[in-house]
């Protein structure tokens, strides 16, 4: 499956949602997470993310693997989003800030 990361925390743009097919986009806070029994691998949710925060779940970046055992978990719990909303106000002050999952809300 492919696996939301760190960056989209407090960026949360939701571009992601709008084209996966099978609806496994599950919206918290101030963070997306993809259920890995439902992603399909199609691909098609990485490019629209204009932070760059999906990858396939063999190539998170390095430092990030606790990020698919927390996409896991989390989208059992958080509702399932498939229209894009307005991200946060100051998102783009927060692409590329080092350190962000001290800054995930559940
Ligand atoms: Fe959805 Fe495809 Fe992205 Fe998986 S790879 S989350 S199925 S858009
Ligand atoms: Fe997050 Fe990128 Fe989607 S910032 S909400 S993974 S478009």
């Amino acid at each position: 499956p492919f696996v939301v990361t760190e960056n989209c925390i407090k960026c949360k743009h939701t571009d992601c949602v709008e084209v996966c097919p099978v609806d496994c986009f599950h919206e918290g806070p101030n963070f997306l997470v993809i259920d890995p029994d439902e992603c399909i691998d199609c691909t098609l949710c990485e490019p629209e993310c204009p932070v760059g925060a999906i990858f396939p779940e063999d190539d998170v970046p390095a430092g990030q693997e606790g990020f698919v055992a927390l996409n896991a978990e989390l989208s059992r719990s958080w509702p399932v989003l498939t229209v894009r909303k307005d991200p946060p106000e100051d998102a783009g002050q927060w692409d590329g800030v080092a350190d962000k999952l001290q800054y995930l809300e559940r």
